[in-house]
Parts: structure tokens; C-alpha cells; sequence
């Protein structure tokens, strides 16, 4: 760099020279003359200098950026992802919360060996763990992982690949805790972390605004009684002798009265917890979306929480394609495989046959509620 900068002073030396030469002057008059030329020559340096300097900078950072989002322990994040149950400016990312949040934690000295934090220190970026900005609080069973592996595809989003429950299970453990959980970013990107329970633990709103009112807030939400379905499908899963769905989702074996006790069909009343957040965040700091839109048209809803994000549209349709087999859409590649794949198998299922007559009842019931819920949020989904 410094070559190519003195390169390029020579000109401006060479004319100077000449035109001293050219000139019978005093020593007085070719003493200024000398100041000057060593002037100019200074600054055409300086300037060069600085302007190389900016560019290299820059072009590193961003390479860098991709670097860090496409190699953070992508395997394991992954691994637990499949295990587990389930203003728009950037200048509001890697901030500590507003209340009492311990400040950032810097990459710890057992790292710093790692070839990757060597390169990101030697030009001067220390990664550093951060209290989500972002966080994906529901709706279980409506598509929240699909969400999570759609958008941290984004290299700016870099998100813990658990569910860390901090809000509803462990939250006595404190914000230095639920810190040590978020995965490492550099200035830029967005911390982000997805607990599908949190839309319906009563407390969790609260908690989250007090860890940082400015939270951005994303919601998937699906037909209600699909959802019923998918949840108990779930669950079914996990235990052999598992009833009917037709004889837990009514009281006394009829259709007539819904057990809105049992937790498939009470979650599905959005309403109900919808209310509780909006006491804390206003509608602008939520995004809903559709889950019957993100299986349809991937790219469409991912785009929307870009735009909601304040991100650029790097995700698109070329990083999806639609697996007939599966009858969902996939990955080309992730952060975790560079080669096509589907989510896990815990995600897709099939579901059982569920009589007509039940899943009419439930619709019944649903209803109000949904209509409700259009409201509040102002988007019809259009649900049956
Ligand atoms: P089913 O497995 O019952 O079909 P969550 O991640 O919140 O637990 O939601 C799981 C649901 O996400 C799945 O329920 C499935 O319908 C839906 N889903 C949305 N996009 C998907 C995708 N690309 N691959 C697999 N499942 C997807």
C-alpha cells in the first residue's frame, strides 16, 4: 500500500522539480519553492494512503462478516436445532438491554487461538456475544423453525440454534446467562433467538421488556385447528398409548364442548395471548406471518422480515426449492450443509386422519377468536 501511494506521488514530485529547475531563483525564492514541493508531495501521499487504507478496510469487513456467519460452529447450532422440541436500522443491533443487562461479552481467551478470531482481531473486530435483538417468541407447530433456518441464511443474522426457554424456564439464571447462550457477532449483525412457548407463558412480555423494550418481535402463526393437529401429531409421537385426538380435543366423548383446558387447542386462541404482549409493544415492533405462506412461498415472507429487519433481501427464491416428496420447501444450502436439503424429520410430518365432523367443531369454535385476531393485527389470514 505504501508503494503503490509513493507511486503515485511521483508525478506530482517530477513537475515540481522540473519547474524548480526551470526557474533562476534566489535562495530565498527556492527555499519556499522546496517547502511547497515537500507540501504537496506530503499530502498527495496522505491522501492516497488513506483512501487505499478505506477500501482494503472495507472489502475485509464484509468479508469477514460472511466468514464469521457461515463458519460459527454451524454443526452443532444445527444438531441441537433438530433435537429440540419444537426501526428498522442496524444501529439498535449488538446493543446492551436498557435495564440492567450486563454489557457484551467479548470472545473468551480459549478462542482466541481459533484461526477465525485471529483474522477477525488482526483487523481490529472482536466478536462479541449479545442479548438478542430479534426474538421468534411462537406460535409452536406453525413453523418457527422453518422460519429460523430461512432467515439466519441472512449473513447478517446470526442466531442461537436452541430453544434457550430463558424467558419462561430459566429466567431466575439471569441476563449474563441467557447472554452466554447467544452466538458470537461483529458490529452489524443481528442476535437472534426463537422459544415458540414464549407467546403463551403469561409473564414473558414483561420480562422481555424489561430485558430491552425495542425487542423486534417475530410471530408465525397457522390455521389454529392445523396447528391443534400438528401439536398432537407431536406429541403422539413421544407416547405410545396416547388417545385420540377426537377424545381429548371435546369433554364427554361429544363434539359438543371443546376441552379448551387441553394445550393443542388453547394455544390456538391467539387472541387471548396476543392481548398480553400489546400491552408492552406496540403493533410496529411485531411481525406476523403467515405459515400456510412461508410453506407456499418461502421466499415472500422471508422477504417481508428482511424489510421488517432492516436488512437487505439476500435471502430470495434462489435459496429455496420445493421438495415434492417432502411436500415442503428446502435449502440449497445453510449455514450448517452447502448441500440441498429439507428440515429434519420431526419436521413435515404426516398427520393422522382426523374425523370431519371434529375438525367442523373446532373450526366453530375458532371462529371468534380468529376474527379477533384479524383485528388486533389488521391482516385477515383467511383461515376456514
Ligand atoms: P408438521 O410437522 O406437523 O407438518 P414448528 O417448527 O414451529 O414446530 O412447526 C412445525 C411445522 O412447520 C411443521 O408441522 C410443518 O407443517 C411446518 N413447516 C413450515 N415450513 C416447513 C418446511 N420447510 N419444512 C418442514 N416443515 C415446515
Amino acid at each position: 500500500m505504501r508503494d503503490t501511494a509513493a507511486t503515485s506521488a511521483q508525478p506530482a514530485m517530477i513537475v515540481m522539480s522540473i519547474w524548480c529547475s526551470s526557474l533562476s531563483l534566489s535562495s530565498r525564492s527556492l527555499a519556499i519553492a522546496l517547502v511547497i514541493c515537500v507540501t504537496l508531495v506530503y499530502f498527495s501521499y496522505s491522501f492516497n494512503a488513506c483512501l487505499l487504507a478505506s477500501i482494503s478496510r472495507s472489502l475485509q469487513q464484509s468479508n469477514l462478516r460472511n466468514l464469521l456467519a457461515l463458519t460459527s460452529s454451524p454443526r452443532n447450532e444445527t444438531n441441537n436445532a433438530a433435537n429440540s422440541s419444537s426501526s428498522n436500522s442496524s444501529s439498535s443491533r449488538n446493543s446492551s438491554s436498557t435495564t440492567g443487562a450486563p454489557p457484551a461479552q467479548t470472545v473468551t481467551s480459549s478462542l482466541d487461538g481459533a484461526p477465525k478470531y485471529q483474522l477477525l482481531r488482526q483487523q481490529g473486530l472482536r466478536p462479541s456475544r449479545h442479548l438478542p435483538d430479534t426474538l421468534i417468541i411462537g406460535v409452536k407447530k406453525s413453523g418457527t423453525r422453518a422460519l429460523l433456518e430461512f432467515i439466519r441464511l441472512h449473513p447478517d443474522v446470526r442466531a442461537a440454534g436452541s430453544e434457550v426457554h430463558f424467558f419462561d424456564r430459566h429466567y431466575q439464571r439471569g441476563l449474563r446467562w441467557y447472554r452466554h447462550h447467544m452466538p458470537y457477532t461483529i458490529e452489524g449483525q443481528i442476535t437472534m433467538e426463537k422459544t415458540p412457548s414464549y407467546f403463551v407463558t403469561k409473564e414473558v412480555p414483561q420480562r422481555v421488556y424489561h430485558m430491552n423494550p425495542a425487542t423486534k418481535l417475530l410471530i408465525v402463526v397457522r390455521d389454529p385447528v392445523t396447528r391443534a393437529i400438528s401439536d398432537y401429531t407431536q406429541a403422539a409421537s413421544k407416547k405410545a398409548d396416547m388417545k385420540l385426538f377426537e377424545q381429548l380435543a371435546f369433554v364427554n366423548g361429544s363434539y359438543s364442548v371443546v376441552d379448551t383446558n387441553w394445550g393443542p387447542v388453547k394455544i390456538g386462541v391467539y387472541a387471548r395471548y396476543l392481548e398480553r404482549w400489546l400491552l408492552y409493544f406496540p403493533l410496529s415492533q411485531l411481525l406476523f406471518i403467515s405459515g400456510e405462506r412461508l410453506i407456499m412461498d418461502p421466499a415472500y415472507e422471508i422477504g417481508r422480515v428482511q424489510d421488517f429487519l432492516g436488512l437487505k433481501r439476500v435471502v430470495t427464491e434462489k435459496h429455496f426449492y420445493f421438495n415434492a416428496t417432502k411436500g415442503f420447501p428446502c435449502l440449497f444450502k445453510s449455514e450448517a450443509r452447502s448441500t440441498p436439503h429439507c428440515l429434519g424429520k420431526t419436521k413435515g410430518r404426516n398427520h393422522p386422519h382426523i374425523d370431519p365432523g371434529a375438525i367442523e367443531r373446532l373450526r366453530e369454535f375458532y371462529r371468534p377468536f380468529n376474527n379477533k385476531f384479524y383485528q388486533l393485527t389488521g391482516i385477515n389470514f383467511a383461515w376456514p
